[in-house]
């Protein structure tokens, strides 16, 4: 289904056209004096110059010509040349229930999906997930839902972190608590055990105690280095403990995001994209992309209209040894040869911008992804405490997203027991889907790009622009529903929507009749906030309809059932809408 605004606009266009003028001047948008008028055109003031008319002469013209429009209630020119515009009822309604109709509420899947790769979440292997993950998991994953259901074809890679010094580092630090174990043994040739020497919480105190270790011990550090030049190169002890590290940690990852109902469809490893390198770094330098820096090997990435300074991209240390920059053009390599993308999106911290500008650089200038490829990096900003510095902990440390889960759900649970008795295990169960919604809504109502303001409290609340308040909505309607059920001992059909002339209830379609236009907008511009806006005011149209009618209560029943009717898609719109942001409701709150 066309979205309203382009069946207005459509029309519009009609009447510019009718009267002698371009048809673009009829381009038609939301109104921003809802209390004047619906929709509005603003076309008759840009058309004046090109007409030499004064533009209201112009707004009366194409006005005229739509007096008996049977789309429009209203459609009037106002000083100095606006056109504003209501929506007739009739025609209102008749667009909800095509909508109805429709499996996707209106929305039309395109018709030339591409192959989208999205690269989120990127833990790192046997650090603990901590806060600054949880955005990258919270908004890729919706990113990857909104595209899906815009009809795309998307992959959801985690990019594990699993390469690199840390490795090193976790190895040499077992050593020096453990070097009885058969892995330091270099004369041992025999199967290694299949049980890992330590436990996901063994591990996760290992790093940090190393890594803080290494920088009073120069000594320490360099044998970590040689210890990860040595994995790196296929040793058989460190190798197998390697892979001991990655399914202990992996598997705790795999908790941790099933928490947080995210899922990726591939668990590839920065490891994986080694074995393109000798391949990627022979063919850059045969095609003369490379130079000599100070030892190492660039490629240069400035161009001519920068603004700001950006610095060559490395491929290869003075040592030869490669880098986060070599393991990221070494994937696009690989998801180039596995997938032929046609978009590739990073959900990466703010603070690596300028990085990803030269890798993306680097991969175009080198050609290993074609120019029509588009290259696409989605920064988010931080998630402050309310002190407006990075979230931490009491003591200052970093939250462990575990932690802060169970805080949220404790908060929401204990909000919850407030004023109603509920058995404490349904209550817990309920905590949690409502704790989750209040965590990913209070993160992606906000724009990406910005730093926000973790506030539990507010997060939690169940009044105000929050997850539980739009779940609380969901589950209000709901209860409507199954009480109309019982009342009429009938169950729920797709009634007939009509359009009794009540303020609330026309409000009410018009902001589910935006739909399909919402959801092609927010992924045009990667905006989950855009989404969420949407179901908060679709949220208050809905509370305001409730407050005003006695939806039960109703006697006249072809208006009860064509509200129910109404409430119904407004459901579904909801659902539909809270699961691509990535939570769900519960059955009652
Ligand atoms: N593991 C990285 C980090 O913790 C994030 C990975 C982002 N993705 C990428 N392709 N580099 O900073």
């Amino acid at each position: 289904m066309k979205s309203i605004l382009n069946i207005i606009t459509e029309e519009i266009s009609g009447a510019f056209e009718a009267k002698g003028y371009d048809r673009s001047y009829g381009k038609v948008t939301l109104s921003n004096r809802p209390d004047l008028c619906q929709y509005q055109c603003n076309g008759a003031l840009a058309a004046a110059k090109e007409y030499k008319k004064a533009p209201i002469m112009i707004a009366e013209d194409v006005v005229s010509s739509l007096k008996d429009n049977k789309l429009f209630n209203k459609v009037e020119a106002i000083k100095p040349g606006f056109i504003n515009i209501d929506v007739s009822n009739d025609f209102l309604a008749d667009y909800l229930n095509d909508m109805n109709k429709d499996e996707k509420h209106g929305f039309e899947e395109v018709d030339n999906p591409k192959t989208i790769v999205i690269d989120y979440g990127g833990p790192n292997v046997a650090k603990p997930l901590h806060v600054g993950h949880l955005r990258s998991a919270v908004i890729g994953e919706s990113l990857k839902r909104l595209a899906r259901f815009v009809g795309h074809e998307v992959i959801g890679d985690v990019h594990l972190g699993d390469w690199g010094l840390q490795m090193g580092l976790i190895i040499t630090e077992l050593k020096k608590r453990q070097p009885e174990l058969l892995y330091f043994d270099e004369e041992y040739d025999g199967e290694y055990p299949e049980e890992a020497p330590f436990t996901i919480s063994e591990l996760e105190e290992i790093y940090p105690a190393a890594n803080e270790y290494s920088k009073e011990n120069p000594e320490f550090k360099e044998e970590a280095k040689q210890t990860t030049f040595l994995l790196q190169n296929g040793h058989r002890g460190y190798t197998a403990l390697w892979n001991h590290i990655l399914n202990v940690s992996i598997a705790d990852l795999k908790r941790n995001y099933d928490n947080l109902d995210v899922s990726f469809d591939l668990w590839k490893k920065e490891s994986d994209a080694q074995k393109y390198i000798p391949d990627m770094v022979k063919y850059m330098k045969e095609n003369n992309y490379t130079r000599i820096s100070d030892g190492a090997l660039v490629i240069d990435v400035k161009e001519e209209t920068d603004t700001r300074e950006i610095p060559p991209c490395m491929v290869l240390k003075s040592d030869g040894a490669t880098l986060y920059n070599t393991t990221d053009l070494a994937t696009i390599v690989e998801r180039e040869k596995l997938f032929d993308p046609d978009r590739i999106i990073y959900v990466v911290d703010k603070r690596q911008e300028l990085y990803f500008e030269q890798v993306f650089r680097a991969a175009k200038k080198t050609k290993i992804i074609g120019d029509d490829v588009e290259l696409i990096f989605q920064g988010f900003g931080t998630m402050n405490g309310k002190d407006g510095k990075p979230f931490k902990t009491r003591d200052g440390g970093v939250m462990r997203l575990e932690y802060l889960i169970e805080s949220i759900n404790e908060e929401v649970y204990s909000k919850m027991m407030e004023n109603r008795t509920i058995p404490e295990e349904e209550a817990r169960e309920i905590a949690k889907i409502v704790g989750l919604a209040a965590l990913k809504y209070g993160d992606l109502s906000n724009q990406a790009s910005k730093d926000y303001i973790f506030d539990i409290d507010r997060f939690t609340s169940f009044e105000g622009n929050t997850g539980p308040y739009i779940l609380y909505t969901i589950v209000r309607i709901k209860s409507i529903l199954k009480n109309y059920e019982k009342i009429t001992g009938s169950s729920l059909k797709n009634g007939v929507i009509r359009p009794y002339d009540i303020e609330s209830q026309i409000n009410l379609m018009l902001e589910a009749s935006k739909f399909n236009e919402t959801i092609a907008n927010a992924y045009e511009e990667l905006a989950p906030h855009k989404l969420c806006k949407y179901v908060y005011d679709l949220s208050n149209a809905f509370n305001t309809f409730y407050h005003e009618n006695k939806i039960i209560a109703e006697e006249d029943k072809e208006k009860q059932e064509s509200w129910i009717a109404l409430i119904k898609l407004v459901l579904e719109i909801l659902e539909t809408s809270i699961n691509i942001l990535g939570f769900k409701a519960p059955e009652r709150m």
